[in-house]
């Protein structure tokens, strides 16, 4: 049965072990990850030796799968996984995000329904690099000061996917802009599954608080993009061999450091949908 063999973060992210991320986990062991997910935000599976097909089909217990809308880096074989990647086969990149620092970010937060969750599985490590930053939303809400969390509460903000492609990645096509526009989004979003209220914004994508003033919304934003990388809600992640980290989207953030761009770094993702009628940020 899956157990915690470690807390890695001050209030969430454990290392859990006797699992094999494969089609053949139990169903008890399921409800235990969906349920350690949950309460812990984050976790990491260690010593993982996994296919795509392994990949996928373990994801689909957890909840539908998002096809990307960044069709171009999705496996060939299995599309229900996205390469995160530099590594080049002929003349092109089979991945997204190559080795800059890629900056804070929820993922597809510029979608109406954006994903609850990724399983990330490391393929193809640099020696060095390449990490993995996690923060705690829930916690960065509950402890701002109260006069914050009132102006706050109740508020939405932009998301824009192109502003974080111009700071951190390449341009989408028009297809893809389509798909992607700049949405609104609650600026705290209470978690679809715990209830628990967290911050839903980040420096990559967020833009903009609506109907606030341009320069009280960015005196806003700055504060609260500091406030929410404080140490005690950031768990750093320094991927090994055999790692796959799960991690809960609607009140996680995460960003990734540098690596040496001659070295290779492949990673795999699923993206994890939330049941239909919870799929809407609130
Ligand atoms: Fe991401």
């Amino acid at each position: 049965m899956v157990s915690i063999s470690k807390q890695l973060g001050k209030d969430f992210a454990v290392e859990v072990s006797n699992i094999k991320i494969s089609p053949d986990v139990t169903e008890d062991d399921i409800i235990e990850i969906k349920s350690l997910w949950s309460q812990y935000k984050l976790i990491i599976f260690r010593d993982q030796e996994i296919t795509e097909t392994d990949l996928v089909s373990f994801s689909r217990y957890l909840g539908d799968l998002e096809i990307h809308v960044r069709t171009e880096y999705l496996s060939p074989e299995n599309p229900e996984i996205l390469y995160v990647s530099n590594v080049m086969e002929n003349g092109r990149p089979i991945g997204i995000l190559s080795d800059n620092e890629v900056g804070w970010h929820y993922d597809q937060i510029y979608l109406p329904k954006p994903a609850v969750g990724s399983l990330l599985a490391a393929h193809l490590l640099p020696p060095n690099g390449g990490n993995t930053e996690f923060s705690d939303m829930t916690s960065a809400f509950k402890s701002l000061p109260e006069e914050v969390k009132e102006k706050i509460s109740g508020r939405t903000a932009t998301q824009s996917y192109e502003a974080f492609n111009k700071a951190f990645s390449v341009p989408t096509s028009q297809e893809q802009k389509k798909k992607s526009p700049d949405i609104e989004q609650p600026l705290v979003r209470t978690h679809p599954i715990t209830g628990e209220r967290a911050l839903y914004l980040c420096p990559g994508m967020t833009t903009q608080i609506s109907d606030m003033d341009p320069l009280e919304s960015r005196e806003m934003l700055d504060y609260l993009f500091e406030w929410s990388v404080r140490p005690e809600f950031v768990y750093d992640h320094q991927w090994k061999t055999g790692d796959c980290v799960l991690w809960d989207n609607a009140c996680t953030m995460h960003r990734r450091g540098a690596f040496d761009s001659s070295e290779e770094r492949w990673m795999k993702r699923t993206t994890i949908l939330a049941p239909e009628e919870l799929a809407i940020p609130f």
